[in-house]
């Protein structure tokens, strides 16, 4: 028996066993089917191809500060390992942990009870995760404002929820008609992020409150995360929902340590809320990863405790190379780009162009040896927009932009 050529040049084993007459076992749950690969993939393996073939790249694509934890918290491990703090330890944090968390919320007048209004995680992105888990049905829509980090998307569809994109602008500004539009009897939650992943845009007072007002009056919780916190410019102060809701009455904050204290890899976050979204959440980390790292809770006591004078330093470095890049992207014509105001990400426009994000970062890698994040991925209506990280050197924003900036002229 022959079978068409087309079968082993389309389908995959699971299609060629059907045909054969068999029934394939398929691990893939109906759920996963919808979720879609990672939109920088393509740009990942394309980056390594070349690295790997010998040429210069330059990266701007990655979202993790490039600065060492500082030493002080790497101690506090180590001195944890050695004093054996490795077992497993209660699924809600560490006393200690629980109490910095409590005590950095009240120096600044808002009242956390560690024992009651906190989860610690592994990492900001289990703490969205179990809380999505946690407030979501089947079938709930979820707005996110957007551009928005990916991830969120993912993770409501997982739980279930139906993302739904409420646009800003390039600084993140929100419009309240624009909210309200996509309001339904179905709306369970809002996702908020400032500073802004990719925009670096920050909400005011006022913003929050016209947020928290619709959720009041429309009855939808608030998930705002505050990642970035510490990484705001020029001393401008970053408001946190829970000074506009400061009771939680339905404010679920995500915070964590990847950011401000350089610790990507110690996977170290946590969440506050009420007690009743928290005490679901410790449920569900009880029954999934049982707790947070145990010695990794006590670098993050000192994290918090300890000399802050490191968020200081990176935050100062930070705004230098913010200033550099916003003006290389300034002076090249056709794209427009606006100051951030927090984060370490920039999101110009290259709309004058007319090349799609996806092809167009494909283009200037190819081309120049820089990478960066195809907007599309923040949201479909950004498919102009190409997010570049400046948690890297001012060396590598000047020799890498002065290429992409000479790609550019070829394109107009
Ligand atoms: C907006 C935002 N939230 C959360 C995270 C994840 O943080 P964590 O490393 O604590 O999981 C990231 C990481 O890039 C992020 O950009």
């Amino acid at each position: 028996m022959t079978y068409p050529q087309t079968i082993y040049v389309h389908c995959n084993w699971i299609d060629i066993v059907r045909h054969l007459g068999g029934t394939p076992m398929d691990w893939t749950s109906h759920h996963m089917r919808r979720i879609p690969a990672s939109g920088t993939l393509k740009i990942f393996e394309l980056a390594s191809r070349l690295e790997s073939e010998g040429r210069k790249i330059y990266h701007f694509e990655v979202g993790q500060p490039d600065f060492p934890t500082p030493p002080n918290i790497v101690e506090a491990a180590v001195e944890a390992l050695h004093g054996g703090l490795t077992r497993y330890v209660s699924a809600r944090g560490i006393n200690p942990i629980l109490d910095a968390i409590r005590d950095l919320y009240a120096a600044r007048g808002i009242g956390v009870s560690g024992r009651k209004n906190v989860i610690v995680t592994p990492g900001a992105k289990m703490a969205l995760f179990m809380g999505f888990l946690s407030t979501i049905d089947k079938g709930d829509d979820v707005m996110l404002l957007t551009p928005a980090w990916p991830s969120y998307r993912v993770m409501i569809e997982h739980a279930g929820g139906k993302p739904i994109d409420v646009v800003t602008d390039s600084r993140y500004t929100i419009n309240e008609e624009a909210i309200k539009e996509k309001i339904t009897s179905k709306t369970t939650c809002i996702v908020i992020n400032s500073p802004n992943n990719p925009t670096g845009g920050v909400l005011s007072r006022e913003d929050l409150k016209i947020i928290f007002d619709l959720a009041s009056d429309h009855d939808f919780v608030i998930f705002s995360d505050e990642i970035y916190e510490s990484l705001v410019y020029e001393g401008f102060k970053q408001i946190s929902m829970l000074e506009i809701d400061p009771a939680m009455e339905r404010t679920l904050v995500i915070n964590g340590f990847s950011k401000a204290y350089a610790m990507t890899g110690w996977r170290l976050g946590y969440a506050v809320g009420n007690p009743e979204t928290i005490s679901n959440m410790v449920r569900i980390q009880q029954n999934t990863t049982s707790c947070a790292t145990s010695f990794v809770q006590y670098a993050g006591v000192e994290a918090l405790k300890g000399d802050q004078s490191f968020i200081d330093e990176m935050r100062a470095s930070y705004q230098e190379r913010r200033n550099r890049i916003t003006e290389i992207f300034c002076s090249i014509p056709d794209v427009t780009c606006v100051n951030p105001m927090g984060a370490f990400y920039v999101f110009p426009d290259f709309s004058a162009y007319g090349i799609p994000s996806e092809e167009l970062a494909e283009q200037i890698l190819q081309d120049t040896g820089v990478t960066c994040t195809p907007g599309k991925i923040f949201g479909e209506h950004f498919d102009y927009n190409l997010r570049f990280s400046y948690a890297t050197s001012i060396d590598i924003i000047e020799e890498g932009l002065s290429h992409l900036k000479k790609y550019c002229q070829t394109l107009r």
